[in-house]
């Protein structure tokens, strides 16, 4: 019997009052939706996952590519409609599937396991996940007979005022048997509020039909947050922050001030880290052993090695080999690959290159679309000319070459190893083994100049 997993994002997200889709926003720099999937794809429950898209579904295609399979809702007709469309997807009749809200991003793999467990366990036909909220407005409220069983969900809009006052919600999740799905998603109508297809009427049809329904009470009910709203995708996202700092603390990072800091979801830190104010560490990013990050730096993407220092710094998709100092404000991207014991310092730029070991780049350098050797001492003020405003063109430089302070290396070049540029040079040919190059003008001093010049006073006298 196979278990789906079906996730409505095809709604607009009127409430975020924005032209992005709302299961498309990111939170700490990651979609909403791709840690719904993510999710789902760590636990060990889940066959099929089919997500449903209208609304820009190219946004979400491009988030999620092909670890998918969708299912097009081109009108959004409502929560119910949009379930009916995966219609066809499923094709185990005898099979569970589990539907999942794509704004619901504090949903974790623990949550997922739980509730389908059990769903399966009590051998319900449906299960609805509910939680107990402090502020139920906005969400869908359970109402249970005399009993205490399950009876139906009202929304909010229909909801009586003393309805209103039910703390028990609907958290978006169901566990439902494929066959009662379909067919109590036959008899659901219109007609209400909003004219749209309610989702929450199965409740109510499959209790008429003898179905075996149930509730699944989640304790966390933080997890249970549907962002509707910008307020709402920052409180999720201060959640998360707040979880993921606390779990990185409790493995032996040290964080300075840990509500400034922000780390993604996907980042790897070791023991003995210690990151300082007003840092961001995005992305698939790995910080090894005894590094120290900030203050105020950002890394994305990136490998940051083994006592790596870093401050005041931006590094994106790049990798930093050990004990190498980084900062303050430098700047690495696209692809820099920096060698270990490597400095690079104030107001240093690099792009597309790689160094060896031992280089230094310590001030006001830029270095593009360049492989560098290693013991390499690039001068204050040193530039790879890789651009002629219309093509990039690479540089090499060898091992133990010394560049002075104020050189421009015009791209395409070569300088080999054990050579030494001359500071204020700018060099458009290849620099042999060895050798110095020099390409500056002659000083020229002219004597007793001082003797011809009219004096300051002289000038103003003959104004
Ligand atoms: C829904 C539930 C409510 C529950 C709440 C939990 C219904 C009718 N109500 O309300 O009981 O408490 O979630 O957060 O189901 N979507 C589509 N196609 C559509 C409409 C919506 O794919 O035609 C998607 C949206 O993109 C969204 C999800 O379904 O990701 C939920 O829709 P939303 O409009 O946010 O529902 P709520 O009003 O929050
Ligand atoms: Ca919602």
């Amino acid at each position: 019997m196979k278990k789906y997993a079906i996730v409505l994002a095809a709604g607009k997200g009127t409430r975020m009052k924005t032209e992005m889709p709302k299961c498309a926003y990111p939170l700490l720099k990651k979609p909403m939706i791709a840690y719904i999937v993510e999710n789902l794809k760590m636990s060990s429950m889940i066959d099929e996952i089919i997500v449903v898209v209208g609304h820009k579904k190219e946004v979400l295609k491009d988030i999620l590519n092909s670890s998918v399979l969708y299912a097009d809702q081109d009108q959004q007709l409502g929560t119910g409609h949009a379930v009916m469309v995966t219609e066809p997807l499923i094709d185990d009749l005898d099979g569970d599937v589990m539907i999942l809200p794509g704004d619901m991003p504090l949903v974790d793999k623990c949550l997922i396991e739980k509730a389908f467990n059990e769903h399966i366990s009590r051998r319900h036909d449906l299960t609805v996940v509910t939680t107990k909220v402090e502020d139920p407005h906005g969400y869908g409220r359970i109402l249970r007979d005399e009993q205490g069983y399950l009876d139906e969900i009202v929304e909010e809009r229909e909801a009586s005022s003393s309805q209103k006052l039910i703390d028990e919600i609907n958290t978006g999740l169901y566990i439902v048997k494929t066959k009662t799905l379909f067919d109590s998603l036959k008899k659901v109508t219109n007609n209400n509020q909003k004219n749209e297809y309610y989702l929450t009427d199965i409740i109510k049809i499959s209790k008429n039909d003898n179905r075996v329904i149930g509730t699944y009470s989640l304790k966390e009910s933080y997890k249970a947050m549907g962002v509707n709203d910008l307020y709402m995708l920052s409180q999720a996202e201060q959640i998360l922050q707040t979880n993921i700092n606390k779990q990185h603390m409790k493995n032996g990072v040290a964080m300075i001030n840990p509500e400034t800091i922000t780390i993604g979801h996907n980042v790897v830190i070791e023991e003995n880290v210690i990151i300082h104010p007003n840092t961001y560490i995005t992305g698939n990013s790995i910080i090894k052993k005894g590094a120290q990050i900030g203050p105020n730096t950002e890394i994305h993407e990136s490998y940051i090695g083994e006592r790596v220092v870093c401050k005041h710094s931006l590094v994106y998709n790049s990798t930093v080999h050990e004990d190498t100092t980084v900062g303050p404000f430098a700047h690495l991207r696209d692809g820099a690959n920096i060698g270990p014991k490597n400095r690079v310092g104030n107001f240093v730029e690099i792009k597309k290159s790689s160094t060896g070991t031992n280089t230094k780049m310590s001030h006001l350098a830029y270095i593009g679309d360049t492989t560098c050797g290693s013991n390499v001492n690039f001068g204050c003020g040193a530039v790879t000319v890789n651009y002629d405003g219309k093509n990039k063109y690479r540089t090499e430089i060898g091992d133990d070459v010394f560049i002075g302070c104020n050189v421009n290396l015009i791209a395409p070049i070569k300088v080999e190893d054990n050579s030494t540029i001359a500071a204020g040079s700018t060099l458009t040919t290849n620099v042999p083994k060895g050798a110095l190059a020099i390409a500056r003008a002659y000083q020229v001093n002219k004597e007793n100049y001082i003797k011809n010049k009219p004096k300051t006073e002289d000038k103003k006298n003959n104004e």
